[in-house]
């Protein structure tokens, strides 16, 4: 049973990763120098006033699941004090390299010794013009700044929102028994957020880069309940109908539209019928038409190749298609959480 104690607990700590991370985005903003003006035409936008509004709901929508006893409430994830500033500093050190990218340099330079090692060519580049693209330590250890300034410190509880659907689907189920896998788990942060919601699970998370497996490994610690590998999402090493959930958060809108939909076809493929799919990613076009010019305005500001393409098309058809039959969708701030199951 929450008390007023822990809401104000929760409160305090995400109050406190908002102001922390908006800070470094009104930093950075001062920093960097302005883009033009994108010379296209871009759909509505919401006011920074319903933005804001807009996130808080997702607070408050997180506390009243922790408060109904859904799943327990977040633990503080990540690195210790003098950790977090040093992570600070990288990433303020980084923004200029940042801004040059968005102003006209290439997007697709790779941190030497990296350059023949195998990885398929959509994948080497810098996306989100980031430093190294996905391949270094340095990238690893910005990654996470990166995204909680980008999303103003949202982007742990929109990847959060998996919980509450997947809470649902186990009633009946003995979490034990529940082998689970994060593809394109990055440094870990959701699988560090199942894993802490249900210790008892066997999850294994993969991903294409192992700088961001290692980061992954210091943030969830070492437990032989928490498998991490490198591998492809579109060549998933597991057997056909060996596992019972599958989730994955903030991959399917850096993929090619033919990769994207092997990916969702691999997920079909090794989940047991009655298996449960959840996938946190971008708003599409549609879902909240009033934000729409947003999603036309990322791509301008963010080297994301593959996004235009995403966002125009639809979570629910891609599923579908892939044999997963859709079951539910909630709009998270800039997310949308996309519910499926193999029948
Ligand atoms: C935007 S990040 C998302 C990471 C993490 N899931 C999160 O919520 O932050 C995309 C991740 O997908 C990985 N990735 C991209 N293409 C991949 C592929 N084909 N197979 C496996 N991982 C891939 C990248 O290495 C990166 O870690």
């Amino acid at each position: 049973m929450a008390t007023a104690l822990d809401r104000l607990s929760y409160a305090v700590r995400q109050t406190a990763r908002v102001a922390w991370y908006a800070g470094h985005y009104a930093a950075g903003r001062r920093l960097l120098k302005p883009m033009p003006k994108p010379d296209f035409a871009i759909g509505p936008t919401p006011s920074r006033a319903e933005l804001t509004a807009d996130m808080r709901a997702l607070f408050e929508r997180e506390w009243q699941d922790i408060a109904a006893g859904l799943f327990p409430a977040p633990r503080a994830l990540g690195p210790e004090p003098a950790e977090f500033l040093r992570r600070s500093l990288l990433y303020f050190r980084d923004l200029p390299q940042v801004d040059a990218r968005r102003h006209g340099a290439a997007g697709d330079e790779l941190p030497p010794g990296t350059q023949a090692d195998g990885l398929p060519d959509y994948y080497r580049q810098n996306f989100h013009f980031q430093s190294d693209g996905w391949l270094s330590d340095n990238s690893a250890a910005l990654y996470d700044t990166q995204v909680e300034v980008l999303f103003t410190g949202a982007a742990d509880a929109m990847r959060r929102r998996a919980l509450a659907p997947i809470t649902a689907w186990l009633q009946g189920r003995n979490q034990r028994e529940v082998r689970g896998l994060d593809v394109g788990c990055g440094t870990g942060r959701l699988l560090a957020s199942l894993h802490g919601a249900w210790p008892g699970m066997k999850l294994t998370g993969i991903d294409l880069s192992a700088p961001y497996l290692e980061e992954a490994r210091r943030l969830i610690g070492r437990t032989a309940r928490v498998k991490l590998e490198e591998a492809a999402a579109e060549a998933l090493p597991f057997d056909d109908a060996s596992l019972d959930l599958v989730v994955s958060s903030f991959l399917l809108h850096e993929l090619p539209n033919q990769i994207r939909m092997q990916v969702l076809a691999e997920v079909a493929r090794v989940l047991k019928p009655g298996g449960l799919v959840v996938i946190v990613d971008s708003l599409q076009k549609g879902d909240r038409p009033e934000w729409d010019g947003l999603l036309d305005l990322f791509p301008h500001y963010f080297h994301e190749p593959y996004y235009a393409d995403y966002v125009s098309g639809s979570m629910e058809a891609w599923c579908s298609d892939a044999g997963l039959s859709p079951v539910s969708m909630e709009r998270a701030f800039l997310s949308r959480v996309t519910v499926a199951r193999k029948s």
